[in-house]
């Protein structure tokens, strides 16, 4: 089957091969045929190296499609299923389960050490190469084996280029702001980096009843889709702190949200929150980009540090927060997917996430 493959980190582009094989079905493991996914920055991030990805992999986490096969032992699916594909599955049982915090479970990653795709070696007698998922899953592939948990049942009426929106990039948008800030009612809001995840924190902070959205970013196409879901007033980074000024009477921002995933954002998005207020730091970034607060500031502007993974909170109920908002008509997600390609154009999808002319390119399978 057809899949785009990463062979090295660091290429800046997938090749798109035709003779890659979905392995490891069996017992507790679904075979899912994709039929959309989305192109995520941390896709980008794994490719770079910015993100630890062992390769040769598959990038693509944010997908959705119909379950083919059912290995032994699994409950609650069954062959023709639409699924959306969850990258941090909760095994049930962990602390972390067990307190509800099922995005913190770990289990799921023991997922991404196991290769779920191979392909023929070179030559006659080449020994065949195996592949990763990215993060255990691999969704710019025709097929995915994946563990059954990682499959998640979709209702009918969601269609699947937005269940695979909702597998991260929304999901984790919303999530900032209603589960990880919990976003007050007719309080002041700054979001750096409006890419679908950036977009999504609006979409949340609107829907919390946020009184001010000031969105930040350096492409003006992003900055004027920012106003239509949702912001009240959109500016590039150099004139953020003229915006803090005016709209706060220099106090600052009640809640941050860091969108980009670098120490440099994350440090502006720590100085635009006024004290007492909240940083959300949503952007995946490095190991080596180290972001810095001095012991003096930390507790004497006792400004609210609050990292959000996948949403902050337990993931199947952020994805039903979601669909309903989404079916309520209270958030837009069929306006994120601007552009459409197949899977063998899938550079394309990441030639215009790198320039911002996309929000969301869906990759149609
Ligand atoms: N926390 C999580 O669980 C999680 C999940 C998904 C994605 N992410 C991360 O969220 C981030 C955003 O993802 P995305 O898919 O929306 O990416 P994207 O590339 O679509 O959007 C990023 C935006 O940031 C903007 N930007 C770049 N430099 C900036 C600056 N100095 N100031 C303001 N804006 C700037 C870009 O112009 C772009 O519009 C990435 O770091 C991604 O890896 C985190
Ligand atoms: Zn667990
Ligand atoms: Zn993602």
């Amino acid at each position: 089957m057809r899949a785009a493959v990463q062979h090295e980190t660091g290429q800046d582009k997938l090749e798109v091969l035709d003779d890659v094989e979905a392995v490891g079905f069996g017992p507790g493991k679904v075979r899912v045929r994709m039929r959309a996914t989305g192109l995520c920055h941390s896709d980008l991030s794994a490719m770079s190296g910015v993100l630890p990805q062992p390769a040769p992999f598959v990038p693509g986490h944010e997908g959705a499609g119909e379950i083919l096969d059912v290995g032994d032992g699994v409950t609650g699916l069954s062959q023709g299923d639409r699924v959306l594909m969850c990258w941090l599955p909760a095994c049930g049982s962990c602390p972390s389960c067990t307190r509800g915090q099922t995005h913190l479970c770990l289990a799921g990653f023991m997922n991404a050490g196991t290769p779920n795709f191979r392909r023929p070696g070179g030559g006659p007698s080449a020994a065949p190469t195996d592949l990763f998922g990215f993060a255990g899953t691999g969704t710019f592939a025709e097929e995915v084996v994946v563990p059954a948990n990682c499959a998640v049942p979709i209702p009918d009426d969601v269609p699947y280029e937005i269940a695979a929106l909702i597998g991260c990039g929304v999901t984790t948008g919303l999530g900032a702001a209603l589960n990880t800030a919990e976003v007050e009612a007719a309080s002041s809001v700054a979001v750096i980096g409006c890419g679908g995840v950036g977009i999504s924190v609006i979409q949340g902070a609107r829907a919390c009843g946020a009184a001010q959205i000031i969105a930040v970013d350096p492409v003006a196409a992003r900055r004027e889709a920012a106003l239509r879901f949702g912001a009240t007033e959109a500016v590039a980074p150099g004139e953020l702190a003229d915006a803090r000024q005016r709209i706060t009477a220099g106090e600052g921002f009640d809640y941050v949200f860091e969108v980009v995933g670098k120490s440099a954002t994350a440090r502006t998005a720590y100085e635009t929150t006024r004290r007492g207020g909240t940083l959300c730091v949503v952007g995946a970034g490095a190991l080596d980009d180290i972001f810095q607060v001095n012991m003096f500031e930390l507790f004497f502007d006792e400004k609210r540090i609050l990292p959000s993974l996948y949403g902050g909170g337990d993931v199947l109920r952020s994805y039903d927060r979601a669909i309903a908002l989404w079916r309520a008509g209270r958030i837009d997600l069929e306006g994120l997917i601007t552009h459409r390609v197949r899977l063998a154009e899938i550079n394309e999808a990441l030639d215009q996430m790198r320039s911002g002319t996309a929000l969301r390119t869906c990759i149609e399978i």
